[in-house]
């Protein structure tokens, strides 16, 4: 197996899960109720999944594509790096916003949607550098072994083997909320 195979296939869930952090922010900018487990939830999922990917992306992708001259330096690299960073404070400020919510704060919703606003197209965008540029550059300078060991590494990661409890935690969630949200504009 490619590590694009495994990678994009993560990128897709966390895509799904975008669309259900915009539903969620729909409902707050319009003062609609939002199910506070389903909320908490979903911003576990991109702590916990999204941005151990992209932990995961720095700790052994970049410094392997380092070695093939495609390093730090490199504009792209930088780019991703920092878009890495953006989205783990977002990740810090939607759970200090929901913090806010849960004691009430009438100020609270509108701030966190505007962050989940933020967070979505930020995270859209970075997924679609890596997916349309940037993985397909590391699929032509890798070479087989380090193919194998990325595979290997993320191979305990959602998108990996079946044996991971945390895979099925991260199927559960996509199978119900984009189900539950879908629900929501099904309704009149
Ligand atoms: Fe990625
Ligand atoms: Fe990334």
């Amino acid at each position: 197996m490619r590590f694009l195979t495994v990678l994009m296939d993560e990128h897709r869930g966390f895509s799904s899960m975008l669309d259900v952090l915009d539903a969620v922010a729909g409902r707050l900018e319009r003062g609609e109720p939002v199910p506070m487990p389903m909320l908490v939830d979903v911003l576990d999922f991109f702590e916990s999944f999204t941005d151990r990917h992209h932990d995961r992306e720095e700790e052994m992708l970049f410094p392997l594509l380092a070695r093939h001259g495609i390093g730090p330096d490199q504009t792209v690299v930088s780019v991703l790096v920092s878009q890495h960073e953006a989205g783990r404070v977002y990740g810090t400020k939607m759970k200090k916003q929901l913090k806010r919510l849960q004691q009430r704060d009438p100020t609270a919703a509108s701030a966190l949607a505007a962050d989940a606003r933020a967070y979505t197209e930020l995270i859209r965008e970075h997924i679609r550098i890596e997916d349309e540029y940037f993985y397909k550059l590391a699929d032509q300078v890798l070479t087989e072994a380090e193919h194998a060991s990325i595979v290997e590494q993320f191979s305990d990661s959602p998108g990996g083997r079946a044996t991971n409890p945390d895979r099925e935690r991260y199927l559960k969630m996509l199978e119900t909320y984009p189900a539950i949200v879908a629900g929501w504009c099904a309704s009149p």
